[in-house]
């Protein structure tokens, strides 16, 4: 049975107290009605007769024996259950307050939103407290997400594909047309909504002829029918454009943003849109990178093309979401003057301030492309007067390809606590992205999505809780990774504590595992070129991707130092600058992204960084056999069917961190010469 790998964390497993749902779910007033209300009934119904067996009654009057109130807080007295109006000041639309109180001499619970959204993401807030056995007595909860935008990006293309996509095909796209299977859009917008997600762009940032299309009236009113099923998820729907358009689906010459016939093409292409789609979210672009088409070509900044876009979706309140992820692709390995990581500070910075209101720059959490560790993206705090959006990757690219376990929670909670000091003490990342560190107008976070149409949605199982985990660390940035990887465990597999225990263990150590046997200290890559599994450590060496390691017999690593580098500390503020920037201070795990060393240089650690890459990789790979073992231990705790999908991955991460291991001490011993201490097998 794979219903359990489909449900993901939506599971609704059977409550054995049926006190409980007399006491509370029995009698349901949904008080406010709206798309969205509708879709919590229906949420509820599903719920409840998993839970309990049997639905509730659901009336939209609350009468004497109403336990369970639904409303918005304009819909109901407040006063009259011991709620003060005030409160819905502190908070934003999407939130809401969730509260005990009484309905006459019974007990009732409220689950009132700001708006229907609130009450949407209040219900799932309840669903998960049924789930994980917490008390439902004296509830008091005041929630607010904390980020304005909280998106996912899909990078699914019409022939089905999906670039970077680990899971099995597209379930949007299928033959070059829109799917018409529109129930399992449906249950990822469920899933995505009961983690607040708020938005989607739904095709590749990379589009390509046929999605070019999707802004035509010939697949616009497909779009519309996906927009249609997310809307009552409170889900807005984005498109990845082609800043081409206007020459490709047009009949212009130009696609030069100042021209005036290309900014009049714009206009009417978004009235045309938003006549199929009233609440359209707006356009993500990626323009200049990679080969895709942008303002370049005409001699243009990056703001004069994100400007056409964004004036032209004004009228609409449509925003544009504009990469940043712009480099030099076609680099001359020997020309050591390029350095990639300083790409998007040096194309943006200089742009701080020229963007209009409604346009956003979605930045990339590090400078290169989604490694194991890269420091922080330099941009975060440069720009002052720009809205932004900080981008993750969810589908584990470079991270094992679900096929590897890595839970990604804690690295993100690293980028999102790290501190630029762009104004002092305290200019978090997660203060820059939620807008109040610049009282930016609009913000908030993008990933891409890890999902496919894999019957358990993300290949790994266990690769489930990453976009769970991505949704709750976005909505509350301060949850710790451990509060949400023990909430996922206990929704997606029970209460049970053995497996709790042994889950969270592994997830929480997964990271730290798969960048001990890959690539650690900070350097990267060393992956197979174009699909980016498995080792090849000179496999981008002499690419033009700017992605280099220039190990030789002495040393390894890139000086990005101000003195004999690239220059790219020089992008931090102080302190962070000086602290990069200094061997003495420069933290191990980034030492070879900022320096080149001697193999014999000694960390802080104590170990020299030959020691320490022979112990890592060697010990990696013993990380992965212990995995395997505690998940041995829950073969009678898991169905079979999720039991045997993990059993089968970790088996698969075992023969590749051995790969890396063998692979990398070989070549490193070979380069260097030098023996492992501990006189183990290296080829
Ligand atoms: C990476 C990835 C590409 C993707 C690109 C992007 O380079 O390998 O597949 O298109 O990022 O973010 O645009």
């Amino acid at each position: 049975d794979v219903k359990e790998a489909y449900n993901c964390w939506l599971q609704y497993r059977k409550v054995d107290n049926d006190k409980l749902f007399q006491l509370y779910f029995k009698s349901v007033a949904a008080v406010s009605n709206s798309l969205i209300i509708q879709s919590v009934i229906q949420e509820l119904e599903l719920a409840f007769h998993s839970m309990y067996g049997k639905g509730p009654d659901i009336s939209q009057q609350i009468h004497e024996q109403t336990t369970l109130i639904l409303a918005t807080y304009q819909d109901i007295k407040l006063a009259d259950y011991g709620l003060n109006g005030d409160i819905f000041q502190e908070i934003n639309d999407e939130g809401y307050v969730i509260k005990s109180s009484k309905n006459g001499d019974k007990e009732a619970i409220l689950l009132i939103g700001k708006t229907d959204k609130g009450v949407l993401y209040a219900t799932h807030h309840l669903l998960r407290l049924i789930q994980t056995g917490e008390t439902l007595k004296e509830l008091n909860i005041l929630e607010s997400p904390r980020n304005k935008i909280r998106m996912i990006n899909q990078w699914d293309n019409m022939n089905g594909s999906i670039e970077r996509g680990y899971a099995g095909k597209s379930i949007f796209y299928e033959n070059n047309k829109i799917t018409s299977n529109m129930e399992r859009i449906k249950d990822y917008a469920r899933l995505l909504s009961s983690v607040g997600v708020n938005a989607i762009s739904i095709n590749n940032v990379n589009v390509w002829k046929v999605e070019t299309n999707l802004i035509t009236n010939v697949l616009l009113p497909d779009v519309a029918k996906i927009a249609d099923i997310l809307r009552a998820y409170g889900i807005k729907t984005f498109l990845s454009i082609n800043f081409a358009s206007p020459i490709e689906i047009g009949d212009l010459t130009t696609a030069d943003p100042l021209d005036n016939d290309v900014k009049q093409w714009w206009k009417q292409k978004v009235e045309e849109i938003y006549r199929y789609i009233p609440d359209f979210g707006g356009f993500v672009v990626k323009a200049d990178s990679e080969h895709r088409p942008g303002p370049f070509s005409y001699n243009r900044n990056h703001a004069d093309g994100a400007n056409l876009l964004g004036e032209a979706l004004q009228p609409f309140n449509g925003i544009v979401i504009w990469r940043c992820f712009v480099y030099n692709c076609m680099q001359d390995w020997r020309d050591r003057s390029t350095d990639r990581a300083r790409a998007a500070y040096d194309h943006f910075k200089p742009l701080d301030g020229h963007f209009l209101d409604n346009v956003i720059l979605q930045i990339k959490n590090g400078p290169m492309d989604f490694q194991v560790r890269e420091p922080v993206s330099p941009l975060f705090g440069a720009l002052e007067s720009t809205n932004q959006v900080l981008e993750f990757q969810i589908t584990q690219e470079y991270l094992g390809q679900q096929r590897d376990l890595c839970y990604l929670v804690p690295m993100w909670k690293e980028v999102l606590e790290f501190d630029t000091y762009s104004k002092g003490a305290g200019s978090t990342v997660k203060t820059i992205v939620d807008g109040s560190l610049f009282s930016s107008k609009i913000s908030g976070i993008a990933s891409v999505s890890n999902i496919g149409n894999d019957v358990n949605w993300t290949g790994h199982t266990l690769a489930q809780a990453n976009l769970f985990g991505y949704g709750r660390l976005i909505w509350n940035p301060d949850l710790a990774a451990e509060e949400i990887s023990r909430e996922w465990i206990q929704l997606t597999f029970g209460n049970d504590e053995t497996v709790i225990e042994q889950i969270n263990h592994m997830l929480l150590d997964s990271w730290g595992i798969y960048e001990n046997y890959t690539t650690p200290l900070g350097i990267g890559w060393m992956v197979n070129p174009n699909h980016h599994y498995g080792p090849n450590v000179d496999g981008y060496e002499y690419s033009r991707w700017g992605t280099y390691h220039f190990a030789d017999r002495d040393g390894i690593g890139v000086d990005r130092t101000m003195e004999t580098g690239t220059g790219y500390t020089g992008q931090y503020f102080s302190p962070n600058k000086e602290m990069f920037n200094s061997l003495d201070t420069c933290p191990d795990e980034l030492l070879l992204f900022f320096h080149h060393v001697p193999y014999t240089h000694t960390l802080k650690s104590g170990e020299t960084v030959i020691q320490h890459y022979y112990n890592s990789h060697f010990k990696g790979v013993e990380q992965v056999e212990e995995l395997i073992a505690r998940w041995i231990l829950l073969e009678d705790k898991i169905d079979s069917y999720r039991f045997h999908n993990v059993l089968e991955r970790l088996k698969m991460q075992l023969k590749n961190a051995k790969e890396w291991r063998d692979q990398v001490n070989t070549y490193f011993y070979r380069k260097s010469g030098i023996p492992d201490e501990k006189n183990r097998k290296i080829y």
